[in-house]
């Protein structure tokens, strides 16, 4: 959804800016390409070096002084989108009276592209006309405001003004800019490898980090979706995520077979055994006990269990492929899928551990496309617009 944006974080002088480090870091994971702008009353509630360190580029703050001679300009030719988080009473003020005496007004006079911005104050202050009258103005001039929200505000109180959570500020900004909503959809993912007990204390297991099944169920809860991820690793923490820990392949599939009856999309990233030892000792094996026989046997066929369901969700299965995905055509096929994503695990900057992944996507005909070496978090992004257009009428 943000992978690949260019956007502008402008953040200034309320409480509420300590939350805006955190919507910096889930810009950065979500793969955009972040810069911030803080108001001089903004550096009183949040530092530079936390921004700078998060982003990779220090904030900037000024018209003149700055390196670029130009700044308002050179940082709205850059953007795709502006947004402002926390925004204060003031900033609404001359945000609405078109005032660019500061370098973060000046930007967004100098952008024409999407802004959006989430009011945030005391309830005493947001239920003066002022702050309301600006906010009426700039929704006209097609800004797009998010919150606030009603809740626990610093110093004790409760009410209307607290700005709205960053998770809710990220599904907006990818509506602005144009991903598709998945508000109300029900996801099942599944993420990370199995781990099949030999004895308590040994396992047969594989490589699988689960970062790409993570960036997956974060990428659909980033768009509204309500995300189920049954994982074998952490989850990671989203408030549209419910995670379901499993440590086998028998718990993973008791726990998709049963979620995946509910919902309207499965994609099953997580790298499943194939074998499992028969027979696990209820006590560790000792060196002096001498090599053990370890007899395998099968585990259960999580993807088929899904694709036999009536009626069944719509259905992304994954392939680990060691080679050419030569086999996953034939796969996508066979397994009944309506996508099957490929991915060979021994090349550079893909498969097992990487940040990155290059796959290649099969359709149920077996005609396929192979997407270039990218972040996980780009790969998600692009997986959900294509199950969400196979998905739209
Ligand atoms: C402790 C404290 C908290 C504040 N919190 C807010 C706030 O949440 N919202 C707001 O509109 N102003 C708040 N203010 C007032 C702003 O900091 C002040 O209006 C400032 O001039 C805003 O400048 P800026 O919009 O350029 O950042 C607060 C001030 C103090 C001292």
């Amino acid at each position: 959804m943000l992978a690949g944006r260019r956007i502008i974080l402008g953040i200034t002088g309320g409480v509420a800016a300590f939350k805006s480090a955190y919507l910096a870091r889930r810009f950065v994971e979500a793969g955009a390409l972040v810069r911030t702008i803080m108001t001089r009353s903004a550096t009183e509630f949040l530092g530079p070096q936390t921004l700078a360190a998060i982003t990779g580029t220090p904030p900037a703050f000024e018209y003149f002084g700055e390196d670029e001679v130009s700044p308002h300009t050179e940082m709205a030719a850059w953007a795709d989108a502006i947004v402002i988080a926390p925004a204060t009473a003031a900033t609404l003020s001359r945000l609405a009276a078109g005032a660019s005496d500061d370098l973060l007004v000046g930007t967004v006079l100098a952008f024409s592209g999407p802004v959006l911005v989430a009011p945030a104050m005391h309830t005493a202050m947001w239920e003066h006309p002022a702050p309301r009258r600006n906010v009426a103005a700039l929704e006209s001039d097609g800004v797009h405001i998010v919150g606030p929200a009603t809740g626990a505000l610093a110093g004790g109180d409760e009410g209307p003004g607290r700005m709205a959570e960053p998770e809710e500020i990220m599904a907006a900004l990818g509506l602005v800019l144009g991903a598709g909503t998945m508000a109300g959809w029900r996801v099942l993912v599944t993420a990370g490898g199995t781990r099949e007990p030999i004895d308590p204390v040994r396992y047969v297991g594989n490589r699988s980090s689960g970062k790409m099944g993570n960036a997956i169920a974060v990428e659909a809860a980033d768009r509204g979706a309500d995300v189920v991820l049954v994982t074998t690793m952490a989850a990671p923490s989203h408030s549209r995520i419910r995670a379901i820990g499993v440590e086998t392949a028998d718990e993973m599939a008791a726990a998709v077979w049963e979620e995946a009856a509910k919902a309207d999309v499965a994609v099953l990233a997580a790298a499943v055994a194939d074998f499992r030892p028969a027979h696990p000792r209820e006590s560790k094996v000792r060196r002096a006990d001498g090599i053990p026989d370890l007899e395998l046997t099968n585990t259960p066929d999580i993807l088929a269990g899904v694709a036999a369901l009536q009626p069944r969700p719509f259905l992304v299965g994954f392939a680990a492929e060691t080679g050419a995905a030569t086999g996953a055509a034939a796969k996508a096929i066979a397994k009944d899928v309506d996508l099957l994503v490929a991915n060979d695990v021994t090349a550079a900057g893909s498969g097992f551990g990487t940040e990155t992944n290059a796959v290649a996507v099969f359709g149920r005909d077996g005609a396929f496309e192979e997407w270039p070496t990218m972040s996980k978090a780009a790969v998600a992004a692009r997986l959900w617009d294509r199950i969400v257009a196979l998905r739209s009428p």
